[in-house]
Parts: C-alpha cells; sequence; structure tokens
C-alpha cells in the first residue's frame, strides 16, 4: 500500500515538473503520462524572439524549411523542366456541356530516361479563367469520374494489353467518385486538375523508377540521406504541373489551391510550404508526417510509416523512429510555412491513427503566424464537435466519419475557397 501510495506521487511530481517546463505544453492523452513539448514557432535556433512578417520570412521560415527539407521530407537535388507538352484531348462539352474537359501529357525526358505526366482537366464551361483545385488521385484519372473519354494512364512497366487487365482497369471508371464531387466543384465555378500520383513515383519501395533516377548523379541508384522520398517527389510534381497551368489561358494561375488526402494531403502540406505560387492548401485526414503532431504519439507513429513506407520520406528522417522528442520542428510548423496563404486541415471522427486531435493542434499552433500576419487564425482553442467548419485564415473540420473524402469535405472547401478569392 505504502508502496503504491509513493509510485503515485513520484509520477505526480513528474508530471508536475514537465509542466513547469515551458508554455506550449500540451499532454497527448487523458490517460497517457507521456507530456510533450512544441519546439516554438516565434523563437529562432539562436534564440531570437519573432514578432514581425519580415523576421519571419527573412530567417525564421528559412530555417524551419531547411529544417524539414534535409530531416524529413527530403531535398530535390537538381532542375528538370517538361520538355514537350502533348494535348490528348479537348472536348467543350464535356459532363452534359457545362464542362471543357482537357487531357494533357508532360514530358520529362533526362538521358535515355523519361516519365510522362498525365493530367486530367475539368474547367466550368466559361470563358473567364478558372480557379482550380489540383490534386493527385490514388487509381488513374478514369477512377475519379465515370466519363467514357478519360484515358487510360498505362505505364511502361504495366504495359499490358490482355483482355483481362483491360477489363479490370474499365472496371476503375468511375469507381472513386464518391470521392470527387466534381458536379459540384464545377457548379461552384471552380475546375479540377488530376493525376494519378504513381505518374509521378510509382508508390513502392524502389527508386529506380520514377522521376528520382532522372535526377541521379552518374552511378547513383538511390537517394542521399537527406534527398528526396516519395512525399517531395510528389510535391514536386505538383510544381511542375504548376509551371504548366501558368501556360494554360483558361486557368488562373494565381487561383491553385492544393487538395490532397491522406499521404496525398502530407504532399499537399509540404508542396504548399515548397511552392509559394500555390494560393491556398487543404490537407484532408494527413495524420502523421501530415498535419498531426507528430510528438504526441498517437494513432501512427513516426516508427510506424517509416517502417510501412520506408520510401515517402528522407533516410535521415529514420533517425527520428521513438525519437520524435529530438526534432526540431514538428508538424504545426510545416503549417505554419504556409503563412499567410489560407491552408485548410480537415480530421474524420474515426479516424483515430491520423490522430484527429493532432491535426487540430497543430493547426491551432500554427496559428500564432497568421495572427503576426494580422490575421485570424483557426479563432478557437479546442477540438470543435463533428461537422462544424471554422473557417479562418486556417481552416478546420471534424467531419463525422472514417478515413475518405466526402460531400461534406468538398462543400466545406468551396465555402472556403469563396470566402478568400472572392
Ligand atoms: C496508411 C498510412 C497513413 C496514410 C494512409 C493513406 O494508413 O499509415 O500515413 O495517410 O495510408 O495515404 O491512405
Amino acid at each position: 500500500m505504502v508502496k503504491k501510495i509513493l509510485l503515485s506521487l513520484t509520477c505526480f511530481i513528474f508530471i508536475l515538473k514537465l509542466s513547469a517546463q515551458g508554455n506550449i505544453e500540451n499532454k497527448a492523452n487523458e490517460n497517457d503520462l507521456i507530456s510533450y513539448k512544441l519546439p516554438k514557432l516565434l523563437i529562432s535556433n539562436s534564440g531570437k524572439k519573432i514578432s514581425t512578417p519580415r523576421e519571419w520570412e527573412n530567417f525564421r521560415r528559412e530555417e524551419i524549411y531547411s529544417y524539414f527539407a534535409n530531416n524529413i521530407y527530403g531535398i530535390v537535388p537538381g532542375e528538370l523542366n517538361f520538355q514537350e507538352v502533348e494535348v490528348l484531348d479537348f472536348d467543350k462539352n464535356a459532363l452534359g456541356g457545362k464542362a471543357i474537359r482537357k487531357q494533357v501529357n508532360l514530358i520529362f525526358k533526362k538521358g535515355k530516361k523519361s516519365v510522362i505526366m498525365t493530367l486530367l482537366i475539368y474547367l466550368p464551361n466559361k470563358k473567364i479563367k478558372s480557379p482550380v483545385f489540383l490534386a493527385y488521385n490514388f487509381e488513374g484519372n478514369h477512377s475519379v469520374n465515370n466519363d467514357p473519354s478519360i484515358i487510360i494512364y498505362r505505364s511502361k512497366e504495366n504495359e499490358l494489353t490482355d483482355e483481362k487487365h483491360e477489363e479490370s482497369r474499365e472496371n476503375k471508371r468511375g469507381g472513386r467518385e464518391s470521392r470527387w464531387a466534381l458536379n459540384k466543384i464545377i457548379d461552384s465555378g471552380y475546375g479540377l486538375v488530376t493525376i494519378d500520383y504513381n505518374n509521378v513515383d510509382p508508390d513502392k519501395n524502389d527508386f529506380s523508377d520514377g522521376i528520382h533516377s532522372l535526377l541521379y548523379n552518374f552511378g547513383q541508384i538511390k537517394p542521399a540521406k537527406n534527398e528526396w522520398g516519395s512525399i517531395s517527389a510528389w510535391a514536386w510534381g505538383m510544381s511542375r504541373i504548376m509551371d504548366y497551368l501558368e501556360t494554360e489561358e483558361l486557368i488562373d494561375p494565381k487561383k491553385v489551391i492544393l487538395f490532397g488526402h491522406s499521404r496525398l494531403g502530407k504532399t499537399a502540406l509540404w508542396a504548399g510550404a515548397t511552392d509559394l505560387r500555390f494560393s491556398m492548401v487543404i490537407s484532408n485526414n494527413s495524420g502523421c508526417g501530415g498535419a498531426a503532431i507528430s510528438r504526441r504519439r498517437i494513432g501512427e507513429k513516426i516508427l510506424d510509416i517509416n517502417t510501412n513506407f520506408p520510401h515517402w520520406f528522407a533516410k535521415n528522417f529514420h533517425n527520428f523512429n521513438e525519437n520524435e522528442s529530438s526534432l526540431k520542428v514538428d508538424q504545426h510548423m510545416l503549417i505554419a510555412l504556409i503563412a499567410p496563404r489560407p491552408v485548410y486541415v480537415a480530421s474524420a471522427s474515426d479516424d483515430s491513427w491520423a490522430d484527429p486531435e493532432g491535426e487540430f493542434l497543430a493547426a491551432k499552433e500554427a496559428s500564432l503566424i497568421y495572427n503576426i500576419y494580422g490575421k485570424k487564425g483557426i479563432g478557437i482553442d479546442k477540438l470543435p464537435s463533428t461537422n462544424t467548419p471554422f473557417h479562418g485564415s486556417v481552416g478546420y473540420h471534424l467531419r463525422e466519419g472514417k478515413h475518405d473524402v466526402t460531400d461534406f469535405d468538398w462543400e466545406q472547401y468551396i465555402i472556403f475557397a469563396n470566402k478568400h478569392f472572392r
């Protein structure tokens, strides 16, 4: 009995000690004794306090960005632009006449290697430059809508022409329609630009294919420890698509909104942090390595993600397996890199693997930067109840239900975009 009391007393004193350590102190979970201390957004590595946009932009932002680049997602070790644009299809009478559909190949070449990115574009059938959502899809452009004119992409390795494969590809046509709310998007005056993320880098632990191999030095067979994993490669792909969108007369390049779900939500955040041309970023259920605070260790942890998906991040990130507290950053700082541009973080109530509360807290902490710009961040302190969206410069909602993208999510993104663009 005495032993038990002594043990509880020791635990109590331990927690008190941890709580006294800093001002951004959080407890991960009611029943969890693990406390964590977030690195401070507004204190530079040398201890300087940041209080103006200039101080933020001139050095604090850069030191945080470069830390994420070298230790988490990986730097892109060179430059490569598309050499050719091939227009495959242009139809002014798509989706029953209300949309323009365009399909385009962006062709990248280096030595004997090439990568082809096949874009599917739907735009409102109007004579104005449209704002667009730019988003990767998981299962091919033809999974996004039932439109029979969507070209089915066949990668070189996957050039199987037998009937069985043709049939299975056809079966996926429109298979992911419920995630895309395409009619809502078009009816609200927005376009959608999408591409299968495997076009840029196939999602497998193999660095011999995809865009990586086009930027290797002589004799190199995999990225160096601080170089790009697949998420960084996918983010790079978004920027190359942006290069093309800037030349597309039907699109307003000042209103390109990045959207991504799950691993592609992680990608959207990193792409938005890297490329300032994106004017808004939406991450849907992005979780570990996306919007969720890593130090909470709730749901998916760094060790889990690096074990199950060893190719997503830079090799350096593996140094932080079971070692989150030695990171000089946490994911609230990734969201902060997007400021002052509007950013939206969305969670789902049953998606405990992505740690909804951790996603919320990161969005809340990132709001400090928006305040420096004289903007309102998220505007709330506690995780809101389900289906109650908040649309400051930082948007947030906790949708009821599972890890997914639904019409409810899209409705919020369109309202958010309208609020900031119109
Ligand atoms: C896995 C992974 C997540 C990721 C998700 C997805 O669940 O652990 O980190 O977000 O896949 O991309 O679908």
